[in-house]
């Protein structure tokens, strides 16, 4: 199946290889990207498609959103203020950009009556301790002082506004969970540890691990997120729901610290840095954060393969190549 497609935060780390990806595809694609975390650098290439188009502007401007919205098929919302130190630096412009941005959208794909998918996190489990996280797992959230919080929460309203979306209006929307997604293009700048710790070992500067650094994660491989958010947007069956996408390996960040050293052949040390003095003071983390996939794959056939010295391998590939075109 074809035809039109928007992506929003279509010029961001993921939005930017599903465009790709949907141009491939034979989808006509617009773009939409207000370009603060994005970057016109990770569309460039495709200016000249005939099957692709940019847009500058904001999901928050709703007239915009609601023009969009009512030329496409099929809507992919990733525009967000990502990640905790964005949330945590900047507030109040991050809760308005992820719960009033996806407000426009799904109020817009209502009238059109366009299918859309919602991009959520693994933030949503919060604290819990237990794993791996199934759908329908509690949530375990520290209080409202803590703006660690905050992105997690915003996200969760998100969810919940696709869901009553579809209950109520009959919206075909799908909402996915992402956990850790990496690979080429995703910038260090805002928190996010692998191409923070390539760069900083490309530099030859120590790889700063934040805590002791026995806190594991597992990365997904961006490849594979677009491949299972293509095929959950491809069966009616996702509607109404929501899925985990993750891959399977777990590391410790200093064990992925330790790799990114040894893959690129630096000579940088490891420095541990205290939490609150990257996120101020009572910042809370969770030691682990594993998703149970099996929903994503009985409902799609997909699982999220690629390893993660596949996914390292391609992140200093990149920044490599970024660093020698200056
Ligand atoms: N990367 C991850 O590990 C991860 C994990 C969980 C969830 N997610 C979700 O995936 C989606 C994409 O994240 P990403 O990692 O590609 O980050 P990203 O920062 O590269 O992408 C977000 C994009 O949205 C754009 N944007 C922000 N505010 C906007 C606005 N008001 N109007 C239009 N565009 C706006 C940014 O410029 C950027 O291009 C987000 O919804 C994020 O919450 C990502």
């Amino acid at each position: 199946m074809t035809g039109r497609a928007l992506v929003t935060g279509g010029a961001g780390f993921i939005g930017s290889h599903l465009v790709d990806r949907l141009v491939e595809a034979g989808w006509r694609t617009v773009a939409v990207d207000d370009l603060s975390t994005g970057s016109y650098r990770n569309i460039r290439h495709l200016l000249d498609n005939p099957k692709f188009e940019f847009v500058q502007g904001s999901v928050l401007d709703r007239d915009l959103v609601g023009r969009l919205v009512s030329e496409t098929d099929v809507v992919y919302h990733l525009a967000a203020a990502v990640g905790v130190q964005l949330i945590v630096d900047r507030p109040l412009q991050s809760m308005i950009t992820n719960i009033r941005g996806t407000e426009n959208l799904l109020e817009a794909a209502a009238t059109r009556r366009a299918k859309i998918l919602v991009c959520s996190t693994s933030e949503i489990y919060g604290k819990n301790q237990n794993g791996p996280f199934k759908e329908d797992d509690d949530r375990v959230l520290g209080s409202t002082r803590k703006l660690r919080w905050s992105y997690s929460t915003s996200k969760a309203v998100d969810e919940i506004l696709a869901f009553v979306y579809h209950r109520e209006l009959r919206l075909p929307a799908v909402v996915v969970r992402l956990f850790n997604t990496a690979g080429p293009r995703q910038s260090g700048h805002y928190g996010m540890v692998l191409p923070r710790f390539v760069g900083q070992a490309l530099r030859g500067e120590a790889l700063t691990v934040y805590g002791d650094g026995m806190q594991s994660r597992s990365f997904t491989y961006v490849a594979d997120v677009i491949e299972a958010m293509m095929k959950l947007m491809a069966t009616s069956e996702a509607e109404g729901d929501v899925f985990n996408v993750a891959g399977h390996g777990e590391t410790t960040i200093l064990n992925l610290a330790e790799m990114v050293i040894e893959m690129t052949g630096s000579s940088s040390s490891v420095s541990f840095v205290p939490y609150d003095e990257v996120y101020g003071d009572n910042f809370e983390d969770m030691s682990r954060r594993l998703a149970d996939t099996t929903k994503l794959e009985r409902v799609t056939g997909y699982r999220c393969e690629t390893g993660l010295k596949e996914i390292v391998a391609s992140v200093i590939e990149h920044l490599q190549e970024v660093q020698l075109a200056g």
